[in-house]
């Protein structure tokens, strides 16, 4: 009888063959019944923020509240996804998403050349204006005035480096670096600093809320506020994708309207 060659390699395989036949089986049906799970449970993703900068991200009745809560809500649900937002001190946002730790930031995030070397930035959602935050007896109206001034910025933000670029060139500035923006405007109003550096919307913020306090709007143009991710994300393309739609469709500016304007409850507990 004549054996085909071909015929018996084929079957001395056939064990390894059939395992791996039932190996793929096996996981098309896995990958199959995961499909099933993904699509019935949407994909939750982590915000990392700031909750000390009010109206864009504070506490409310134990509540983290905001304009980039609502930003980051709309986007997420216009994805068809699930938002966790967890809080953290501004210094650390950049890092979590550096290792992992959270899928996105928002925390009033200014774009600079130095972070976007860490991060991926979404577009600019934001466009905000810098403000000097002073005490209503002894207001601060413009750069100059700085000079011999005891300032106060947040850790690791944009105004920290802009009050350390004046202090090389301005006498006498001594600079108070704190972690959270209230604890900052506390040291001003019991007159432990003369001046605190914030962004203009959040400046009226707390003005609103004390009436000890005044600001006054710096004309210095200063870039926008955007989503960070960590390098490389999937998500980035998404994300703008969102921003536009909802800035075509008005929703970005009603949030805006909305948090911008009148500030009736307490900024934080
Ligand atoms: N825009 C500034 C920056 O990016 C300050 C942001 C502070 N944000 C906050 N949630 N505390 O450095």
């Amino acid at each position: 009888m004549h054996i085909n060659q071909n015929y018996l390699t084929s079957i001395k395989r056939l064990p390894l063959m059939s395992v791996l036949f039932a190996w793929g089986l096996i996981s098309l049906l896995m990958g199959c019944s995961k499909d099933k799970e993904d699509a019935s449970k949407p994909t939750t993703l982590t915000l990392v923020t700031s909750a000390d900068y009010p109206p864009f991200e504070f506490m409310r009745s134990s509540q983290i509240v905001g304009l980039d809560i609502d930003v980051a809500t709309a986007i997420t649900q216009e994805l068809g996804l699930l938002l966790h937002v967890q809080d953290m001190n501004f210094s650390g946002l950049i890092p979590a998403l550096t290792t992992g730790r959270a899928d996105f930031a928002m925390a009033g995030l200014t774009v600079t050349p130095e972070r976007a070397q860490n991060v991926e930035f979404s577009d600019v959602y934001f466009q905000p204006a810098l403000a000097i935050l002073a005490r209503e007896d002894a207001p601060i109206t413009n750069i100059a005035a700085l000079a011999g001034k005891r300032i106060g910025a947040q850790l690791g933000s944009t105004m920290e480096q802009f009050a350390k670029e004046q202090a090389t060139q301005m006498q006498g500035i001594t600079l108070t670096s704190l972690n959270r923006n209230p604890d900052l405007v506390q040291e001003l109003k019991v007159g432990r600093l003369d001046a605190v550096l914030l962004e203009a919307a959040q400046a009226s913020a707390f003005a609103q809320v004390s009436p000890d306090l005044v600001f006054s709007i710096l004309p210095k143009a200063i870039a926008g506020y955007a989503i960070a991710f960590p390098k490389d994300s999937p998500w980035v393309p998404k994300f703008n994708e969102a921003i536009a739609r909802l800035r075509a469709e008005g929703k970005l500016q009603a949030i805006e309207t909305e948090w911008l304007t009148v500030e009736k409850e307490p900024l934080h507990d």
